[in-house]
Order: C-alpha cells, then structure tokens, then sequence
C-alpha cells in the first residue's frame, strides 16, 4: 500500500502534513531535574533505568552522547565525566550520525535530497517524555535538517526494572519526491575505552550460537546477515561488548545488545583514530536502498541493549528478565512437555503409527504430540523434501481420515496435538507452484536456483500474506482442537526478485526489508486471531532467533543438532540473550551418550521429546518417566528463575550454570562433562541469599544410583555454597550432575 502511494502524494498533501508533524508536538523543556538527582540543561537529554544512565545533550545545535554507564557511581563510559554534563560540552560524538557534511566515519543515516545535495545535517528540535507505565518511559528526541524538510525522531524506551533500553528511529520527509535512503541505523552509540572485546555468536545449520571473542583493532568489523528469509543461520543479530579488559561472568563493564529484526542485520563497529567505538546497529543497508515517499514514515527495527558494571551475567539476567515480561509471548505462563515425530520417523509414517505414538506419549506423560513435516500433499505428496511444500491439505494415504481423526485419538489419550508448517515456502513440484508462479522469488530471466529443493514465497505481497496466514488460520477453522504449531523457515534468499515489488514499481532493493513488515503483518494477524496459541519458532534449526519474531512465539528450536554434547554448547550460546523457557531443547536418539545426560541437558531449557520410546528398555523407560516427573516439580525455576553461568564449557571439561528463583529459596544446578577426562572439583554457587540455608539434593539420578556429593543430604548457608561450593565427580559413563536446593 505505502509503496503504491508514494507515487501520488501531492505538494498540498505535504503542507497540510508539515502543520501536523509530530515533531513540533515535542517540546523543549525547561530545566531538566532527573530522579537520580543530575540536573541539566534545557538540552540534557538523560535516559536512564534502575543501574543505567545514557545522557544526551546539544553542542551548536547537534545531539552527541555524553555518557553511557552506571547511573550511580559508575566509571565513566564515554568521554565526558557526569559532573561536567551540565556545564561544559567538552569531546563528545554524535548520538546520530549524518553522511555529507563535516562526519568522517560511517553514518548512522544517508539520504540524497531530492536536489542532488547528498549531505544531511540533523538539528535538535525538541523532545518528549511519555511514561508508558511504572517501569516504561519513553524519550522521543526530534531532529531536522535546517535547509530540508527532512525529520528524524530517535526513540529510547528505558525498562527500569530491567535495565534494558529499547532504541529506534523514525524517518520522515516532505521533500517534493520519494528519496533514497542509503543508510538507516536503529541506534548508534559510542565508547570510550582502553579496548574493546566483541563476543560475537556465530555459527551455520546443526552449529549454531558458538561463541568467538576478539579485541577490536582499528578500522571496521561487521557483523552481517545478507540472508533474507533464514537470516540469523550464520550469525545472530547479538553480541556482549566488553569495555577496557575482557569481561568475565562477574567482572567487566559490559554491553549486551540485540537487534530486534528476523531479517537482514549489521552490527558495525568502527574504532576510528582517537581509539574510540561507534557502534551502528539497524537493518543491514548493503543492497537495501529504500525509497521514502514524501509524508511516509520509516520506522527502524529496535535495537535493544543492557550494561552491566559487573560482568556478563547480570547483562544476560538483564536481558532475559526483560524477555520474560516484553519479549518472548506469554512467558509468564507454563510450556507443556512434547514429543515430537520428526527425528523419531522423519517422513516416514501414516495414522497407525501416530496413534501408537500417542499411546507412547500418554504411557510416558508428556502434554502434547508434534506432528512434523510430511503430513500434506496428495498430487505431489510430501514423502520427502523435494516436493509439495505449499499444497497444505492432509496427505490421503497417509492420514486418510485427516486430521480431526488424530485430533480426536489424541484427545481421547488425554494429550494435547500440534502440527508442523512451513507456509512462507514452495516446492517446485507442488500444486502452489502450477497455481500462483508469480508469488514466487526468482529472477525473471536466469534459472531457479533451490536449496532444500524449495523456493521462497514472496511476502511482500499482501495476496502471499494472506496466504500464508489462511494456512494457520485454515487449519484453525477446521481443527480448532489443534493445540500447538511449528512454524519453520527452510531457505534464505537467492536468485531473489520480487514480481509484486516490480508491478507496485518498488526498487527490488526494498526487498529483504518489505519481506520482513510482510512477514510480521501475518505474525500480528496470527496473534490478533489467536493470541494465547502456542507456536515454536523455527528456522532450520536458530536461523531465526530474535527480538522481532520472539514476541510472536512463545519459543524456539534452537538447533537441529540435537546431539546433547553440542547442545552444552548451542544452549549455553543462546543463555547469553534468550530465557530459558523459549529454549527448547528435546531429548533424541542422537549422539552415543547416556540418557540420563540427554535428560539432563533437556532439562536445562523446555524440555521436550523426539524419540521413539518402544526402542528403550524398560529400565530407561522408567528414567524417562520419572526424568519427566522430575522436570515439572522444579521447571518453574528453569522458566522464571535467574540464570548464573558458572563454569564455561569453552573454558574447561565441565560446564555448570544455575538458576535461582526470584525469591532464592530454590536453586538448580546442572553440570556437564563436556571431555571425555575425570573430573572431580567444587563449583561454588552464585547469587544465594548468604543467610538461608539451604539442604541439598542431587535429582534425576538413575534408580539404586547414589549421589557422590558429600553436600548431598545436608544443609548449609548460601554464604557456605558460595564460598566453598558443591563437590561434583563426574566421568565418561556419568557426564552429568543435576542438584535441586531448598530453603529449610
Ligand atoms: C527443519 C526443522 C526440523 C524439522 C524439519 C522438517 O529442518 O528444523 O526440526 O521440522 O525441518 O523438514
């Protein structure tokens, strides 16, 4: 719609428009006392939550940051001493950098007027405070380019509680013309420091999330996704940015920062010649020039950020206890336990053998039973995956009495049933593709290019977005009793050409950025129409872990790898920025290693199941269920409780982290081998109250199996578990430990 009407805006349309735009409603207000006790000038900007203060203020007219830091006695972040902000304006750099005028770095917005002049200049026009509720105030700082009617509003919503900033831009023109914009960040904010530390979370399919730390030389480093549709599959839009020395989990200056975006990202970060960082963060602009109609807004994707003063822990309890509240749906509320089909039959099934599986579930007690792909398609039945992804109606031979037929014996088993779809994809052998060729991604004149033997549906397309949310919504009207979905994204973009943005007369630039609006148009259509339906969100395993998705999805596959060694580490990658209740983590047949260190690793995140369970002994059988007896008793510390890393499997041959609940009278710890050596050591525990005492108990062992933890049975401080921690001995045949702590 936006884009067909950029065409015919009219010159009285943008003066009537130029009276009303927000930004004269923001006011420059008068002296500025902050609750913390700082008090400014008209033109000191303080944003601040319960631990952290971002200043702001004007130099001739231009917005800089003064400071970023602890917003009590803090060591100072950026240049300028707190106790000067009121007064002097001293070395500072823009809060918001522009191309073409006197900026010798990269800008945090181009743009080319609608006269050929390629330079911008923002101007402090005013601000605003809205108090959303008690923890939520959100700061709007007008900008305007004094020679062009050209407005750029910077939002800042500070969490208090959290101590999470939510950061983004609006841009607006009434320029006589569309223009291009070349750059577009959500936020760009600077560091000064000694040096700088970048822990970026990188990784492909089955490896996702896997940790690399570097100090930042001079000069630029991108951290990118040119992906489109499957964007986070090599790099996730996050990363911890440790200040003067690396950090560790409990010592350091650093910042946690995520971009809330399921599409193409940049995290650019230029030391420049003074030694100081410009961090830019926002949609990745490479390839993505946008065309802005004259009176239409841009709004940017959020970038969200915590600071810590005491290492990457607190920035990751930060992160996640924002997640809880705001960022991941419903995450006040409690997951049911699955079992999945896919790694247990992969395409490989009809109703008789689903039926029994539900049998299997209802034998062992979980909540609910997956469908996965290949239920679908009858012309080109989805027997493998090369074809009839698109053609989204039961498959006649395998489910001849559809799905209601399985809905109901699910039911009558006391659990609950979900299924499986890709709807935003097509096999070229599919009726969808015959049908609709024009709905399609590829390029008009070279040959298709697949992976996965499929092709992406073009979602900047209102008729695909309707499609897309008719295969949820149909399903829904039919089967109400569906209970559960998993939305899954196979492909990134290739050969990518939008027939729709081409007939609208939209730049195929605009592409990877109108996919994305598309693609959440459905995402808020599904939760209009069902706001409380579960839904996994998955993308070939991460590649689509994010802020932007999340607060659609009420979790996550993180990983097809599901061997639990890799998932130690796949887990604890994602620990850094994404709860542990969205996490969900499955116990399957992959990897040679003991069952009980698959539970254990389950157990650590949303447990679930993709097994077939008649291939395990009776004994196991009893471990299973029990493991999962277990897991309800104390997933409500996993799910609300604060996280503590406290060994790290990067660093040694045991990784350990712990959640504590919000009132510290129940603890988990896990522990797991992640070598083949013997290990035998104490972990002290974090974040105890020092003066409970707490009786210690190691759960989830296999039956006539003892605990080898002198602690076990007894009661000590938290002060003690602190101090002196709890004995562990693990080995290759007993890899991991799991102890439940209980106030007395
Ligand atoms: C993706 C998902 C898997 C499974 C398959 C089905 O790879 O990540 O969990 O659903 O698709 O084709």
């Amino acid at each position: 719609m936006m884009n067909l009407s950029k065409k015919y805006r009219t010159l009285s349309r943008f003066l009537v428009a130029s009276c009303l735009f927000s930004i004269g409603a923001l006011s420059a207000s008068a002296r500025v006392t902050h609750p913390t006790g700082v008090t400014g000038r008209a033109d000191t900007i303080v944003i601040s939550t319960s631990h952290t203060m971002l200043v702001l203020g004007t130099e001739h007219g231009h917005l800089r940051q003064w400071y970023l830091g602890s917003n009590r006695s803090g060591k100072i972040v950026y240049s300028k001493a707190l106790d000067d902000v009121p007064g002097i304006p001293g070395q500072s750099l823009p809060a918001y950098s522009t191309f073409g005028t006197d900026n010798l770095f990269t800008a945090a917005i181009r743009t080319t007027h609608t006269d050929g002049n390629p330079s911008l200049d923002l101007v402090y026009q005013g601000r605003q405070e809205i108090k959303k509720s008690d923890d939520i105030t959100e700061t709007l700082i007008s900008l305007k380019d004094p020679q062009y009617p050209f407005f750029v509003i910077l939002h800042y919503e500070a969490y208090r509680n959290e101590d999470v900033i939510r950061q983004w831009a609006t841009i607006r023109h009434l320029e006589t013309a569309p223009l291009t914009l070349y750059n577009f960040a959500s936020a760009n904010l600077n560091f000064h420091a000694k040096n700088y530390w970048l822990t970026q979370f990188h990784g492909d399919w089955a490896a996702e999330m896997q940790m690399q730390e570097t100090r930042l030389s001079a000069g630029i480093k991108i951290l990118d996704s040119k992906l489109g549709s499957r964007a986070d599959m090599f790099q996730n839009p996050s990363f911890l940015l440790s200040l003067d020395t690396a950090s560790t989990e409990t010592t350091g200056e650093v910042l946690a920062g995520t971009l809330a975006w399921s599409g193409n990202f940049q995290l650019l970060f230029e030391v420049d010649n003074a030694g100081e960082l410009r961090l830019h963060a926002g949609m990745n602009p490479y390839g993505s020039e946008y065309s802005l109609a004259p009176d239409s807004t841009f709004t940017t994707p959020a970038f969200l950020f915590t600071y810590s003063a005491s290492g990457k822990g607190q920035a990751s309890r930060n992160l996640e206890r924002w997640a809880r509240k705001y960022g991941v749906l419903d995450a006040d509320k409690p997951r049911m336990v699955l079992l999945n089909n896919w790694e247990a039959t992969y395409f490989d099934f009809d109703e008789n053998k689903l039926v029994h599986l539900f049998d299997e579930a209802k034998e062992i007690g979980v909540d609910l039973f997956l469908l996965d792909d290949g239920w679908f398609a009858n012309k080109y039945p989805r027997n493998s995956d090369n074809a009839g992804l698109g053609d989204w109606q039961e498959n006649g031979k395998k489910l001849p009495q559809g799905i209601g037929y399985l809905t109901a014996e699910a039911a009558k088993r006391n659990v609950k049933f979900g299924i499986w779809v890709e709807p935003e994809m097509v096999n070229p052998k599919s009726e969808l593709y015959e049908r609709h060729p024009e709905w399609i991604l590829r390029l008009p004149n070279r040959p298709e290019s697949y992976y996965r033997n499929q092709l992406v549906l073009d979602l900047s397309n209102p008729a695909v977005q309707d499609f897309v949310f008719g295969v949820i919504d149909g399903l829904m009207k039919r089967y109400p009793s569906i209970a559960y979905f998993k939305w899954d994204c196979n492909r990134m973009f290739t050969d990518a050409y939008s027939s729709h943005l081409q007939l609208i007369g939209s730049p195929q630039s605009e592409l990877p950025i109108e996919y994305v609006r598309g693609l959440y148009k459905v995402f808020a259509r599904l939760r209009a129409g069902y706001p409380h339906l579960p839904v996994m969100l998955c993308s070939g395993g991460g590649g689509r872990v994010d802020y932007g998705a999340l607060p659609y999805f009420t979790e996550f596959w993180p990983s097809d790898n599901t061997n639990p060694l890799n998932r130690v580490f796949i887990q604890w990658g994602y620990s850094y920025f994404f709860p542990a209740i969205a996490t969900c983590a499955h116990v399957t047949g992959s990897g040679d290693y003991p069952l009980k260190f698959k539970m254990d690793v389950a157990m650590m995140g949303k447990m679930g199941f993709d097994m077939q369970f008649n291939k395990l002994k009776p004994e196991e059988l009893r471990f299973v269920k029990d493991g999962i007896r277990t897991y309800k008793s104390i997933e409500d510390i996993v799910w609300q409780g604060d996280l503590y890393r406290l060994l790290s499997p990067y660093e040694g041959n045991l990784a350990s982290l712990s959640y504590v609940s919000e009132d510290k009278k129940r603890v988990l710890l896990f522990n797991y081998l992640v070598t083949d050596a013997s290990v035998q050591t104490a972990v002290p525990l974090q974040g105890l109250d020092p003066v409970k005492r707490y009786r210690v108990e190691e759960i989830n062992l296999p039956a006539a199996t003892k605990s080898s933890s002198p602690e076990t049975g007894h009661v000590f401080t938290g002060a003690e578990l602190m101090r002196t921690g709890i004995h562990i001995s693990l080995k290759k045949d007993l890899r991991s430990a799991v102890f439940l702590l209980r106030e007395e």
